[in-house]
């Protein structure tokens, strides 16, 4: 889950991370008011998931309250790469010396977590990591050992901070790994972290990613997940327990066991290049016992993708028999009924496969095709899908 910056400062604050006051407001009269009680010039900021704010107009600063409401009026309903704008924070503008760059994540290339520092931070750190990447460290961290004090010195001095700072970027550091292990983090992101002229170190944005396998042990994220924007299918997906993954072609597919899916959206990729480049639009897992009411809620999740031109259905029965699948099938046909409009292929073998067939036989719903094997499926799907 990706929380929103004003979000990741809350978790900042808890665990001593220092950053400037401020608050969160929809309205432009509402960043008036926060304006007023901070007191002091402050910096009208866009709450969208996605970089470059900044850049695109959303991060503005306000000497007065009533500059805080024009730019807010400004800010809200903006469209950022397709984000609009419904939030602000209205936060306490620091001065700033210099611009650095910090964050932990989970790097998966390298099988570990790793820092990256720099002391070229600030809005033009993309193209810093591109054009000089020699100004950007990336260093391994073993996570037995974990970052104290020293270790976060010794990452702020390989990023090339200046000596003078070294100390207070040190124990800033070392609370940002408190975050990133206490809150079970996959990303901690601050950018910038600001050096201010009298030598504080302030982290003025703040990107945080939670790893939803360890949701159990942190109900207090559950307040976070209220406000985070979902994906509404991905929202219904998980309400049924259902394992989605939204991608952007145009073949719906589901199918039990995670393998057998994933499988799924290779023949179905490589069906695709004979017809018009089509795509799996999305992978979907309803598990190994699922009953006909989950194979109906993955239908409607998929169907309800306006992106699906057709869908193919492939399950192997074992501890899901195959008659289940077909009476979940026919059984979300019947409950969709008319606003069920794209083809379906689908592919059943195993556990009572003869008496799966016979039921989609028998009820003979006009968008079902049934196929034996799994490659001649995809390719139906897909010539389906190409509108063909
Ligand atoms: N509280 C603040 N006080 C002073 N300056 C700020 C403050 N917050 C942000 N800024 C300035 O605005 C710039 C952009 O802000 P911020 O980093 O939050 O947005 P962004 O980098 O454009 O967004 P994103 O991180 O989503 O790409 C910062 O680099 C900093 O110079
Ligand atoms: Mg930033």
């Amino acid at each position: 889950m990706d929380l929103f910056e004003y979000q990741a400062k809350e978790l900042y604050l808890k665990h001593g991370v220092p950053t400037t006051p401020g608050s969160v407001t929809d309205t432009p009269e509402g960043a008036r008011e926060i304006a007023e009680r901070i007191g002091k010039p402050v910096m009208v900021k866009a709450q969208v998931q996605v970089g470059g704010r900044g850049k695109a107009g959303g991060v503005k600063y306000a000497a007065t309250p009533q500059e805080a409401y024009e730019h807010a009026k400004n800010i809200i309903g903006l469209d950022i790469k397709g984000h609009v704008v419904k939030r602000l924070l209205i936060a306490e503008a620091a001065d700033i010396a210099e611009e650095y760059y910090f964050s932990f994540l989970l790097d998966r290339s390298v099988g570990g977590f790793i820092a990256i520092v720099s002391s070229a931070g600030g809005m033009e750190i993309e193209e810093v990591a591109h054009t000089t990447p020699e100004k950007v460290a990336k260093v391994p961290i073993d996570y037995n050992a974990g970052v104290d004090v020293a270790k976060g010195r010794e990452l702020a001095a390989a990023g090339g901070l200046p000596e003078a700072i070294l100390d207070k970027a040190a124990v800033t550091i070392a609370k940002l790994w408190e975050v990133f292990v206490k809150e079970d983090a996959t990303l901690v992101e601050v950018n910038p972290l600001a050096r201010t002229p009298d030598d504080q170190i302030l982290a003025l944005d703040g990107k945080v990613t939670l790893d939803g396998n360890a949701e159990f042990r942190h109900p207090g994220h559950a307040e976070f997940a209220a406000l985070v924007e979902q994906d509404p299918l991905e929202a219904k997906a998980k309400a049924n327990d259902l394992n989605y993954v939204k991608l952007d072609g145009q073949v719906g597919v589901i199918g039990n066991g995670a393998g057998l899916v994933m499988s799924t959206l290779d023949v179905v990729a490589y069906a695709g290049e004979g017809h018009n480049g089509v795509k799996p639009a999305n992978f979907l897992d309803i598990g190994g016992g699922a009953s006909a009411s989950v194979m109906a809620a993955g239908l409607d999740v998929i169907l309800g993708d306006q992106q699906v031109t057709s869908v193919f259905v492939n399950v192997f029965g074992g501890i899901t028999a195959c008659d289940a699948v077909a009476n979940g099938i026919v059984g979300a046909l019947d409950t969709l009924g008319d606003a069920a409009t794209k083809p379906i292929v689908v592919r059943l073998d195993g556990n009572n496969v003869e008496l799966g067939r016979q039921i989609l036989a028998e009820r003979a719903h006009p968008l079902v095709t049934e196929v034996a094997t799994m490659d001649e499926a995809a390719d139906k799907a897909a010539e389906l899908a190409a509108g063909e």
